[in-house]
């Protein structure tokens, strides 16, 4: 049901097959509310929708729009024809602690209602949480888990009828700010098999900026889970967040965000929300900031002003979306994340947390990129650069060898050296974030394709220099002669490169 087309990273743009249709992620759903739409459903496939979400707890609460979806189904309800998912009322369960609704009702509602992706009743323990009350949870969401799907696979008889065809399972998964629960939730949840895996209980943890408490918890996530399994993050739908979820799997995100933010006057952008009275200007070009000045949205009724941001605030989310896409389709990911994790210093410690990972990204990315653009210290640690230190060991030499990092060719620095190249059994170049290539390699990914600054940054000729010392380490049997300039000489690691080389300053 889930085709990954194309990857970077642990990111991909996939194919999800439902019974109204497929859709191509990574998506955000739209969040409609039933009682209080403030574009209609109809509208949202102009900004890019291609699947929608709304909540069947909502819908079940109230009989005129319980016995019309029962009747007409949900989509015709909303008046959408395409993929739909449900919620199940597990985020009022956990705003208000309660909800009048069993995880069997709910499930067989949305069964009727002919919803495509279905959600059980799952419970969102808060971050930070006891750790007895996230294990009893856990525990009980488990239990609504089996339930819901000895439900949907109908082996057991039940008072809801299944309008059209199955719809996908939804397994959400819970335990807190533990990451060994999340671990053994991703788990059991893999094991018990559904369609689509919705990380739960993440809404506080973006609300109050904690990006790396939220990379932590993907990471441990997705490592119980197949690498083939679409990934959705319950409640993320802001787009300063996309490029790194994508980055590290995943696939689908909702967002009541576009709404709730219009009608308190605030205006996304992929790099941060203005409030619109700190606006002095626009800085978008969608069709509602084109045709509209600040002051006129500042100074339109209420409701106006709400449906023209919530209007903005969908162009730019899709707008992210396929910027994210895009950079899939480029291998340039990374580079789309460097730039947005710049936005917030706190989303910055969240990518220095996905480089503790670099690891783990570097099994899933891609073995070649058209380029590599270095863009500051997090580029001297990313996944190729670690790939390419794992290379080294193939270059084990002996015999007379040059290393040298140098500004100009070689053949100028050995003239001004009076070093005859042809002495040397072995020649590598140096080029920062990478470290020592052999002469051969200067055309070949990453060293040819990658574009760094100058002077380079203390980050990049650190990594650069560790792999030389690597060189110079594991190659007992060579006689090495290191040549470098301005800046390396001041670098901290020459002192321990100076124990296994002869050291050239130029
Ligand atoms: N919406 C936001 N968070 C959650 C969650 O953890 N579970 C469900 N079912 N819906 C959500
Ligand atoms: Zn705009």
């Amino acid at each position: 049901m889930f085709e990954v087309l194309h990857k970077d990273l642990m990111g991909r743009i996939g194919r999800l097959e439902t019974p109204h249709g497929v859709v191509e992620t990574p998506t955000i759903m739209p969040v409609v509310n039933p009682n209080l739409v403030l574009i209609r459903p109809d509208e949202l496939e102009r900004f890019g929708a291609e699947i929608i979400i709304t909540n069947a707890y909502i819908i079940h609460k109230k009989e005129e729009l319980r016995e019309k979806a029962l009747e007409g189904g949900v989509h015709e309800l909303l008046g959408w024809k395409k993929p739909l998912m449900t919620d199940s009322g597990s985020y009022q369960l956990y705003e208000y602690g309660d909800v009048e609704v069993s995880n069997r009702e709910i499930v067989e509602f949305q069964l009727g209602i002919g919803s495509d992706v279905i959600v059980p009743l799952d419970i969102p323990t808060p971050p930070d949480a006891q750790r007895e009350r996230a294990e009893s949870d856990l525990a009980e969401t488990l239990r609504r888990l089996e339930e819901a799907k000895r439900i949907s696979r109908g082996r057991e008889g039940g008072g809801g009828e299944v309008r059209g065809a199955r719809p996908l399972l939804a397994g959400p998964i819970q335990g807190s700010t533990f990451l060994d629960l999340r671990e053994r939730c991703a788990a059991a949840v893999s094991e018990m098999g559904f369609d689509v895996y919705p990380i739960g209980g993440l809404v506080p943890l973006l609300e109050d900026y904690r990006y790396r408490e939220l990379v932590e918890i993907i990471i441990a996530v997705k490592q119980r889970l197949p690498a083939d399994a679409p990934v959705h993050l319950f409640g993320v739908g802001h787009p300063i967040f996309f490029s790194l979820a994508v980055a590290l799997g995943c696939d689908l995100f909702d967002s009541a965000a576009y709404a709730l933010y219009a009608k308190d006057d605030r205006y996304l952008t992929s790099d941060g929300t203005y409030f619109l009275e700190d606006l002095h200007y626009l800085p978008c070009s969608c069709p509602v900031c084109s045709k509209y000045d600040v002051r006129y949205l500042k100074e339109c009724d209420r409701e106006e002003r709400a449906r023209l941001l919530a209007e903005h605030n969908l162009y730019v989310t899709f707008a992210e979306i396929r910027a994210v896409k895009q950079a899939i389709r480029e291998n340039r990911l990374w580079e789309l994340l460097e730039r947005r994790c710049r936005a917030h210093p706190l989303l910055l410690s969240g990518l220095k947390k996905v480089l503790e990972h670099a690891e783990l990204l570097e099994k899933y990315d891609v073995s070649t990129k058209r380029s590599f653009f270095y863009l500051g210290e997090t580029s001297a640690r990313r996944p190729e650069v670690l790939k390419y230190a794992k290379k080294l060991d193939r270059f084990e030499v002996s015999g007379n060898t040059l290393v040298a990092a140098l500004d100009t060719t070689l053949e100028d620095a050995c003239k001004a050296l009076k070093l005859d190249l042809q002495a040397f059994d072995h020649v590598f170049l140096v080029k920062p974030p990478f470290g020592p290539y052999p002469l051969e390699l200067q055309e070949t990914y990453p060293i040819g394709q990658s574009e760094v600054p100058t002077p380079m940054d203390y980050e990049g000729l650190t990594t650069a220099l560790e792999n030389v010392l690597k060189l110079l380490e594991m190659s007992k049997g060579a006689e090495f002669v290191f040549v470098c300039g301005e800046p390396w000489k001041e670098h901290p690691l020459i002192q321990k490169i100076k124990r296994r080389a002869k050291c050239i300053f130029v």
